[in-house]
């Protein structure tokens, strides 16, 4: 049975799975760093076995931003993804504020994926833009042999 479980990922949980999608590798001491600022963070476990993670970063109040939603490749399409995403919704609902915002830059196969959750694009911002910063192509430390997606935010 797959749990999705409330806790952030281990970096090395995170960087297994960064791998596995074929996502920009960061430095271990980087996403030790990133995963601790985490406001919001599930895993989806099979047998002691993390194969999926999602979470949310921000200010804590005002602005969130979803990101990290990666599910292992052998267990895609098999709604981890939704259950990862409704469960993150549910932690954004007990935030007692007003006027609370939650984005996602979603790739653009994936904006239905989104709009299941009542994500819609926004009329201030169209479309998302991001910038990087040195900005590598490798997968990750260890070589994982995929390509990283060219807008892919992991
Ligand atoms: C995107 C991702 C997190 C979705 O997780 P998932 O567990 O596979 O998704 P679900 O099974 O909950 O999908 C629910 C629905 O979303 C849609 N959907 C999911 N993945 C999709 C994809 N790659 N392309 C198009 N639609 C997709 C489908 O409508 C799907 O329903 P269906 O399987 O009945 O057709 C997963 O595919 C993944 O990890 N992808 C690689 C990393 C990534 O791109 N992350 C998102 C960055 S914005």
């Amino acid at each position: 049975m797959i749990m999705i479980v409330e806790r952030k990922p281990t970096a090395d949980e995170y960087e297994s799975i960064v791998a596995a999608v074929g996502f920009r590798g960061h430095d271990h001491a980087a996403a030790e760093i990133a995963l601790s600022n985490t406001v919001f963070a599930v895993c989806a476990v099979e047998e002691q076995k993390v194969i999926g993670v999602a979470r949310i970063v921000g200010d804590g109040a005002i602005s969130f931003l979803l990101t990290n939603i990666m599910v292992r490749p052998s267990h895609q399409r098999r709604g981890i993804g939704t259950r990862m995403v409704q469960s993150l919704c549910g932690c954004m609902e007990t935030l007692p504020y007003k006027n609370i915002v939650l984005e996602v830059v979603a790739l653009p196969e994936l904006q239905q994926f989104y709009e299941r959750f009542g994500f819609t694009a926004s009329r201030n911002a169209p479309p998302g833009m991001v910038k990087w910063f040195n900005k590598s192509d490798a997968a990750n430390n260890s070589a994982s042999g995929n390509p990283a997606p060219p807008d892919a935010r992991a």
